[in-house]
């Protein structure tokens, strides 16, 4: 098995959602490359270090995990790491429409990476990395959506 799959996305802050995904990829690939974008569109609450710090130190029992940042086209970051596989994970009938256009670019700029979707876990199809922020700005418990470091860190983040 030599597929190595890129995991990529904002991760502000990583959710159980994402982690779900990748817990999941890990036995399927060789290598599975988590890519963070620092070239994100919207502000975000974490810097890029801090999005790669905190996912790193929530998969750090896994040996075929590798947390980057990225910038740039997808497909090219992709192609620079030898990956075959995008992978994304889809909740429910709103992601897809955004999902299938990506999928449908990534495809014509490079035919030979493909991307695979993986169903999130019913458990998380209503978590977002958006609505975390929001509860935990309201003073709402994280416990469930987020690992506790991470919800820790959300803390100590919107308390500065
Ligand atoms: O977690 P997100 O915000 O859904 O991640 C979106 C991401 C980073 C995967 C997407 O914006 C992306 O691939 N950006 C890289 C730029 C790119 O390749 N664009 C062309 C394909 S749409």
């Amino acid at each position: 098995m030599h597929n190595i799959a890129i995991y990529p996305g904002t991760f502000d802050p990583a959710t159980n959602g994402h982690l779900d995904i990748i817990e999941r990829a890990v036995p399927l690939f060789a290598q599975v490359i988590v890519a963070v974008t620092c070239d994100s569109s919207k502000p975000t609450l974490f810097s890029i270090q801090d999005r790669i710090q905190m996912i790193k130190d929530v998969t750090q029992n896994y040996s075929n995990v590798r947390v980057e940042e990225f910038s740039g086209l997808l497909v090219d970051y992709a192609c620079k790491k030898e990956a075959n596989v995008i992978i994304r994970g889809l909740r429910a009938v709103s992601d897809f429409e955004h999902e299938f256009q990506m999928a449908s670019l990534n495809k014509r700029l490079n035919p030979k990476i493909e991307t695979l979707f993986m169903m999130t876990h019913e458990d998380n199809f209503f978590l977002s990395s958006s609505a975390i922020k929001e509860i935990a700005a309201l003073g709402g418990s994280l416990a469930g959506f987020v690992p506790n470091i991470i919800e820790e860190r959300i803390k100590q983040r919107l308390s500065n």
